[in-house]
């Protein structure tokens, strides 16, 4: 019996997950989305092209695999229907090896409204989301209350207008009266395009891959610490990024777990709101925002930048079990003078070296300074031709970790990324 292994963040989102899913598919026979839904964008680059994917998983770009959109993930029939036919229009046609379990819930228009609604309420504490209605529709299926894939093949209109009915009541007692009938028709356009798709429990068909020795691997979204249980809460998304998420969102047990591919930036950078203990607010954060063009594949805002955070690193890992470690946009720091990594945070007169249960208020990093590499990495393709700064930045993450650092990635492209 084959494993699943999982690729997921470790940071804030964003750290490029798209990019490296894209480089392992060849490895897999078939790549599945365990959560999140359209709040992801996860970009591709290789052959002079540029992708953004939402809700399809990054694994359809190499060699005709079978992708997967698992339990786990809340589908947009609007947004899929417009990601997936861009790509068919692109060239790369889905339909028959992009399969969607009938266990997923479906985002209703009402929910986003209802996102809009609660962050306007929120005020001055709203999360940032990303408006794509993910908190509302992840309420609904724990509330025993959602919609889902499977329903579609049934008589579905009543399930939906008492949904539909539901949320507006709430919209009407937030101050919000809206006509949803052109999006509704785009809604039910998006419904009857989905079911061109294989509609599956995914649950089986993966476990009986994996019985006959096939290969899996789960793509997360999000980032830990973004994670519903165990990110900077309230100001997560509304799913579990963690890897127990890849068992819950796909129908696979915990000792089926194979590899726990752990992505991080070489800085961090966080969209929306919440606290974020090594972010900078001067030349350097600019820097990193402005070379590593921070601004979110989705909503175009720009991310918050800021050192690499070891406190917050080790305690992802250790919540996910990571087996193997994957740094991107290590060429971002070319240019920098000194590298900066906090090992601790002073917090009311203490170090702490423990990721705290809350980041919030009077927390100051502790830094450990490195000399920078000042020369261009982006052209190289062997860790041998790394310069020794570099190196001795990597070594430092996998002495502090105690995980090996595999791959490491020098620019978006998909030929841009070293393999040890
Ligand atoms: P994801 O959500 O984790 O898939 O990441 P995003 O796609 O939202 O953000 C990562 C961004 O960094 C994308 O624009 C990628 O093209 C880009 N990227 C990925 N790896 C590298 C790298 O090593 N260097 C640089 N400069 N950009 C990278
Ligand atoms: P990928 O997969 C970065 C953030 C939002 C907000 C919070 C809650 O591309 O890494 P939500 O819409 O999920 O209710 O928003 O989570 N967020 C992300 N940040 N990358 C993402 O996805 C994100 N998905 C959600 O900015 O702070
Ligand atoms: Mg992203």
């Amino acid at each position: 019996m084959e494993k699943v292994d999982v690729v997921l963040g470790l940071q804030w989102g964003d750290e490029g997950k798209g990019k490296v899913v894209d480089v392992l598919t060849p490895r897999y026979q078939v790549v599945a989305r365990f959560q999140g839904g359209p709040n992801a964008g996860h970009t591709l680059e290789f052959e002079g092209e540029k992708y953004v994917l939402r809700s399809i998983p990054s694994g359809i770009f190499q060699g005709g695999k079978v992708n997967i959109i698992g339990n786990g993930v809340v589908l947009d029939p609007i947004l899929f229907r417009e990601e997936a036919e861009a790509l068919v229009a692109s060239g790369h046609d889905l339909t028959r090896r992009l399969y969607i379990s009938k266990r997923a819930h479906l985002i209703l228009p009402t929910h986003r409204m209802l996102d809009a609604a609660y962050e306007a309420a929120k005020g001055s504490a709203k999360i940032g989301t990303t408006g794509k209605g993910i908190g509302p529709t992840y309420t609904d299926k724990v509330s025993r209350t959602g919609m889902r894939v499977g329903d579609l093949l049934g008589d579905f209109e009543a399930t939906y207008a008492a949904a539909k009915a539901r949320h507006q009541a709430i919209l009407r007692s937030l101050g919000y009266e809206c006509d949803i009938t052109e999006l509704e028709k785009k809604w039910m356009e998006g419904v009857e395009y989905l079911k061109r798709f294989r509609i599956i429990d995914s649950e089986q068909t993966i476990n009986d891959l994996l019985a006959e020795g096939g290969s899996v691997l789960a793509e997360g979204a999000q980032g830990t610490l973004l994670d519903v249980d165990f990110g900077s809460y309230p100001f997560v998304t509304s799913s579990n990024t963690v890897c127990a998420g890849a068992c819950t969102g796909l129908g696979v047990a915990p000792n089926r777990i194979g590899e726990v591919f752990g992505i991080f930036k070489a800085y961090c950078t966080r969209v929306g709101s919440g606290p974020f203990p090594t972010e900078l607010f001067d030349a350097d954060g600019e820097r990193m925002c402005s070379i590593g063009h921070e601004f979110g594949a989705v909503t175009g805002r720009r991310r918050r930048c800021g050192w690499l955070d070891m406190v917050a690193l080790k305690y992802s890992i250790m919540v996910n079990g990571v087996t193997q470690l994957i740094m991107m946009k290590s060429d971002v720091l070319n240019d920098f003078d000194t590298i900066k990594v906090a090992v601790a945070y002073r917090m009311q007169g203490r170090t702490v070296e423990h990721f705290p249960y809350s980041v919030e208020g009077d927390v100051e990093p502790v830094y450990r300074e490195f000399k920078g590499w000042k020369c261009d990495i982006s052209g190289m393709r062997t860790y041998e031709e790394f310069p020794a700064e570099l190196k001795s930045y990597v070594e430092f993450i996998e002495e502090q970790t105690g995980v090996p650092v595999k791959i490491i990635s020098v620019g978006p492209d998909r030929a841009a990324t070293i393999v040890r």
